[in-house]
């Protein structure tokens, strides 16, 4: 008889995920995590933001009926969404030509954008980062779209390759969607500058490619509207676009699955029938969002208290991660590490990409108990006063 299940050979774990499984199992004492990219405290633990607690108070107490969502989700986390992607007085929400869906996390997001762009175009290839979140080719091929990279790191000065990213623009199909990190790139902690977002943007539209925009980290650069301003250059006037939101960083919601799906389109009705089509994808896949962590959000944000609490709350996360930033340079350098550090106090978000290469980072985990994702991507909000003499001592070993 034909079997499925027998004989099978196991599924590579995944380059992320796979490694907090690993790091749970790890039972060295004073093992670090800088793999996942979830935020930690001065302890090292994940804090519950307090805008957060009191919201889930004010929830409990309000005891909203545990129906169904439409599939969209719920409206007034879809217009907070908005708001907080363009300000109350951009043009795109003056004019309502954006439509927005509430997902299951930024990944579903994404996932429901490909399905999006496979039912309309089909042939539509997307271009990705070099390199970027690992999860992201994964999810366009799942959905049946051809997938390629275009250059985005410069290693030799740590910095953006924009003279190679725009001349790669150049050679791409008209129609093809463009990938790109709205802020706090993952996992290399580059961004471009407004001046080169708005190079970014001319070449977009001379070139009809659609900007596909992931936007996970906003806050943890330099705030909640100036982390914005890349988006605002790519959504100009009449532009298309696609923005796909994760809430879980800077609402620290990661196991509530908050996120977003916004369709640009060029006037309001093409945004409605735009998400029309997105709802069919989204039905057949998760049917409709959970509630939970979008009341949460939608509660915040409508509140001008807990609203101003919230951003106290990032910028403390944001001031930490740089406090960190600064304190590995000069450990790195107390250790007696001779490689110039110092573009680790530039890159921005939660990640750094270190330079380290997949035997060095072996080693930091096997020799020393130490968790870093395979490319060489930090999580920096991992580090803490208590933990950063012997990680850097021990970058320091591998690194000699
Ligand atoms: C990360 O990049 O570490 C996070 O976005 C978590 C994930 O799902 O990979």
């Amino acid at each position: 008889m034909a079997t499925l299940f027998h004989n099978l050979q196991p599924a590579p774990p995944d380059a992320i995920l796979g490694l907090m499984e690993a790091f749970l199992k790890d039972s060295r004492a004073g093992k670090i995590n800088l793999s996942v990219g979830v935020y930690q405290d001065a302890r090292g633990t994940t804090p519950t933001l307090e805008c957060v607690r009191e919201a889930e108070r004010r929830l409990l107490e309000a005891d909203a009926a545990k129906s169904y969502l439409p599939i969209t989700g719920l409206a007034e986390y879809d217009a907070g969404v908005q708001e907080l992607l363009f300000g109350e007085e951009h043009e795109i929400v003056i004019a309502g030509r954006a439509s927005t869906a509430q997902t299951p996390g930024g990944t579903a997001a994404v996932r429901a954008a490909a399905d999006t762009l496979w039912k309309l175009r089909p042939t539509t290839k997307v271009y990705i980062s070099q390199p970027t979140w690992p999860n992201h080719p994964s999810i366009f091929a799942a959905a049946g779209l051809k997938v390629e990279v275009y250059p985005y790191f410069d290693a030799d000065k740590n910095g953006l390759a924009l003279a190679a990213m725009l001349a790669a623009m150049e050679h791409m199909p008209p129609g093809s969607a463009v990938l790109l990190h709205g802020g706090c790139h993952n996992p290399t902690g580059v961004d471009p500058t407004p001046d080169e977002w708005r190079k970014i943007a001319v070449v977009l539209r001379e070139r009809n490619l659609l900007p596909l925009i992931d936007f996970a980290y906003q806050g943890f650069a330099e705030g909640i509207r100036e982390d914005a301003r890349g988006i605002s250059i790519l959504c100009g006037p009449g532009q298309e676009a696609i923005i796909c939101s994760s809430f879980s960083k800077n609402f620290g919601l990661y196991s509530e699955r908050v996120g977003a799906l916004t369709l640009v389109a060029e006037d309001r009705a093409a945004a409605e029938t735009a998400m029309s089509h997105a709802k069919t994808c989204i039905r057949a896949n998760y049917s409709n969002p959970p509630a939970h962590g979008a009341r949460i959000v939608a509660a915040i944000l409508a509140d001008p208290q807990l609203r101003g609490q919230w951003e106290e709350e990032v910028a403390g996360m944001r001031r930490r991660i740089n406090g960190m930033r600064k304190l590995f340079v000069e450990t790195m350098k107390a250790c007696g590490s001779t490689r110039d550090w110092s573009f680790i106090e530039r890159q921005r978000g939660m990640f750094s990409f270190s330079g380290l290469n997949p035997v060095q980072v072996d080693r930091l985990r096997s020799e020393f108990a130490i968790y870093v994702v395979g490319n060489g991507r930090i999580n920096v909000a991992g580090m803490t006063e208590g933990n950063i003499m012997p990680l850097c001592r021990a970058i320091a070993a591998v690194t000699q």
